[in-house]
């Protein structure tokens, strides 16, 4: 089997868009990733996309950040304000938990932060299985653990949301409910197009368990490396401060160049279905393994300019380029969750007042809004556990506000 690396942005970008290149990354993670979106191809990969991603609409993407969101956010950050400190590890994954459970269609009855995470260490569990092909573990092991998980988060909550979305399509086709009276997610439209979607019990389980971990930690990772740029760069450049707690346009391209620098995948792997020649002599066939280095094309000097390896808010991203790289992929395989989090991008008339930010923007605007800073007695600590750069804690101070 040959290998073939690369780490240029047109190239990576070309191989992405290369149909003849299929998902390669998670066959060691089977166990959570078989037959899921991300892990499928061609015509059974489209028939799929196009059902998940009717949930995905724009108009959607609007409400939800405008409307369902802004709740969500203020439950989850209320106890962070009112001890007027906390860690912004544990508040990023509860609130992202929370997003995306909303999206998969996986109900928290109780609300209950011990409900939160309970669910979390079960999504913990399913990444774990997801990214078997970077684990140091007994991978024998994690399999099993990872079968375990998902018998507890079928009993205690994939049933019971099967359950209740299925009573609501049955008042859908009695005449008791409109439409607009479904839940919006994964698992309703999953249930709804049954007939074409034709997923096993044990394959919607790993769907909807692939969709609770494909947003969470990416999401939650995101928006700390964003707010830990945000202070490195004010540290230097003080002049930014009124911008950055008076324009949340200007809060929206911090957080693009974070995700530019810091992609959550920081490769993609591919694997030729028939010979496919990248020219300068390297054609790959079946068998073979592409490897995309997404961390190495966002930095792309060619495309982002001298200072690509560098954060730079101000940057002026050349037109028709993504200001957050290769981060969300391209292609078939696009992150379905680019918009939810990413935003839309700016345009020279975008209207402040009405603009899309994204979730992780929004995270970020509203954490700064609160007054969001380092603790100085408590460093933040990195996770030793994964060479990823992530944040294992870090501790900030927030405005307090009485309860
Ligand atoms: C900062 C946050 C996120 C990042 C950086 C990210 C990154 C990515 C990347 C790179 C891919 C493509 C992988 C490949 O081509 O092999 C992907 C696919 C996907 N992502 Fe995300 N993601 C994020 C958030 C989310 C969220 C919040 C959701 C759901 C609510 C989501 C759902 C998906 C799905 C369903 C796919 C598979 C699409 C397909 O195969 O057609 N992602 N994501």
């Amino acid at each position: 089997m040959k290998t073939v690396e690369i780490a240029n942005y047109r190239d990576v970008r070309a191989a992405l868009l290369n149909r003849n290149l299929k998902q390669a990354l998670y066959d060691d993670g089977a166990v959570i990733m078989q037959g899921v979106l991300l892990d499928l191809h061609g015509k059974e990969h489209r028939d799929r996309r196009s059902i998940e991603h009717r949930v995905f609409r724009r108009d959607f993407m609007r409400y939800y950040e405008k409307e369902l969101f802004p709740k969500v956010l203020e439950e989850t950050l209320a106890p962070f304000l009112a001890a007027g400190s906390g860690d912004l590890v544990t508040f990023g994954y509860q609130v992202t938990m929370n997003l995306t459970a909303d999206f998969a269609g996986i109900d928290r009855p109780y609300k209950t932060p011990e409900e939160t995470a309970s669910l979390l260490a079960l999504v913990k569990k399913f990444s774990e299985g997801a990214t078997l092909v970077h684990s140091t573990r007994d991978k024998d092991v994690v399999r099993a653990e990872v079968e375990e998980a998902l018998v507890v988060f079928d009993t205690e909550f994939l049933q019971p949301s099967i359950a209740r979305r299925q009573d609501a399509l049955q008042q859908l086709a009695a005449g008791n409910i409109e439409e607009d009276d479904l839940p919006r997610d994964i698992l309703t439209v999953l249930l709804r197009n049954q007939d074409q979607a034709d997923l096993s019990p044990d394959l919607l389980r790993r769907e909807i368990a692939f969709y609770l971990q494909a947003g969470s930690h990416s999401t939650a990772n995101a928006t700390v490396h964003a707010l830990d740029d945000i202070f490195t760069w004010l540290a230097a450049h003080p002049e930014d401060s009124k911008a950055m707690n008076a324009d949340p346009l200007f809060v929206q391209r911090c957080v693009h160049e974070s995700l530019r620098l810091r992609p959550a995948s920081p490769v993609a792997w591919r694997q030729p279905i028939c010979p496919v020649d990248f020219g300068a002599g390297d054609v790959v066939d079946k068998g073979d393994r592409v490897v995309l280095d997404l961390s190495a094309a966002n930095r792309d000097v060619a495309i982002y300019g001298p200072s690509a390896g560098t954060y730079d808010p101000h940057r002026v991203v050349p037109e028709g380029r993504e200001p957050y790289g290769l981060t969300f992929g391209v292609g078939v395989h696009t992150c379905l969750g680019r918009d939810l989090d990413g935003g839309m991008m700016q345009k020279g008339d975008t209207d402040a007042d009405n603009h899309q930010y994204g979730i992780v923007a929004l995270l970020v605007w509203t954490l700064l809004q609160h007054g969001v800073q380092l603790d100085p007695d408590n460093p933040p600590r990195e996770d030793r556990a994964t060479e990823r750069g992530n944040w294992a804690s870090y501790p900030v101070l927030l405005n307090k506000v009485k309860r």
